[in-house]
């Protein structure tokens, strides 16, 4: 199955895909992972990416067509993909319907809130990308992956100016996306306010 993740920034995109490509035994393709991995190691398009991600803006639609038409082409997407924070404008949805056809479109629909609240308390860990939240769901210990002993870390556009700024681009560059893909009839909305527990329960149901 080729399925879309849509949602706000901390509409928990990264954290349910984690987990339902495991069960769909399917890739997830994180845009922002394959990002942040390629600022991290200094890559050339890392490096150019890193000026747009920290401040929250918008990598340019080019740049991010030809990733995601690279990445899907190998082997493991035969079987079906997860595609997580791409398409996020309209260019790239057309784009992306030249080269794939995709089967479900799904929405995590949580309010502005709930976003800030989200991404305000979220922390990563720099080394295997698990997700966790001050409140929501802690480190057994302070600032440590429970998984691989790593140090956790704000993410540079968790900061409060780039959340707000994300925000801003996903209603004028991403929303779109949803009528687009409701007039397809590929849509299913989420409730992704919920627990997390919940909103795993739900995502599993519309794609089985
Ligand atoms: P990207 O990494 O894709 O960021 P995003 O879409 O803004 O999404 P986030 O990762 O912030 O949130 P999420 O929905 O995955 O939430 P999460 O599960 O972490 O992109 C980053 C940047 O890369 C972009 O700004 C852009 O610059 C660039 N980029 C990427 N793709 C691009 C593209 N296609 N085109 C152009 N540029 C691109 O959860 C958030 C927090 O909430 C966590 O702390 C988590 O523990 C907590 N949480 C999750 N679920 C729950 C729950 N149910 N209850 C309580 N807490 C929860």
């Amino acid at each position: 199955m080729r399925i879309i993740l849509l949602g706000l920034p901390g509409a928990g995109k990264g954290t349910q895909a984690r987990t339902i490509t495991k069960k769909l035994n399917i890739p997830h393709i994180s845009t922002g992972d394959i990002l942040r991995q390629a600022s991290e190691d200094r890559t050339p398009l890392g490096l150019k990416a890193k000026e747009y991600m920290d401040k929250g803006h918008l990598v340019p639609d080019d740049l991010m067509i030809d990733l995601i038409k690279e990445r899907i082409k190998r082997e493991d997407c035969k079987k079906g993909f997860l595609l997580d924070g791409f398409p996020r404008t309209m260019p790239q949805a057309e784009a992306l319907e030249k080269i794939s056809n995709i089967d479900k479109v799904i929405k995590l629909r949580i309010e502005n809130e709930v976003a800030i609240e989200r991404l305000s308390g979220r922390r990563t860990c720099k080394r295997c990308g698990a997700i966790y939240h001050i409140i929501y769901l802690p480190p057994k210990r302070e600032g440590i992956c429970d998984r691989c002993g790593e140090e956790l870390i704000i993410r540079e556009d968790d900061k409060r100016e780039a959340i707000l700024k994300r925000l801003e681009v996903y209603k004028e560059e991403t929303r779109p996306l949803i009528e687009y893909y409701r007039e397809k009839e590929l849509l299913t909305i989420i409730d992704g306010g919920r627990s997390e527990e919940e909103v795993t329960r739900d995502l599993l149901a519309s794609v089985r």
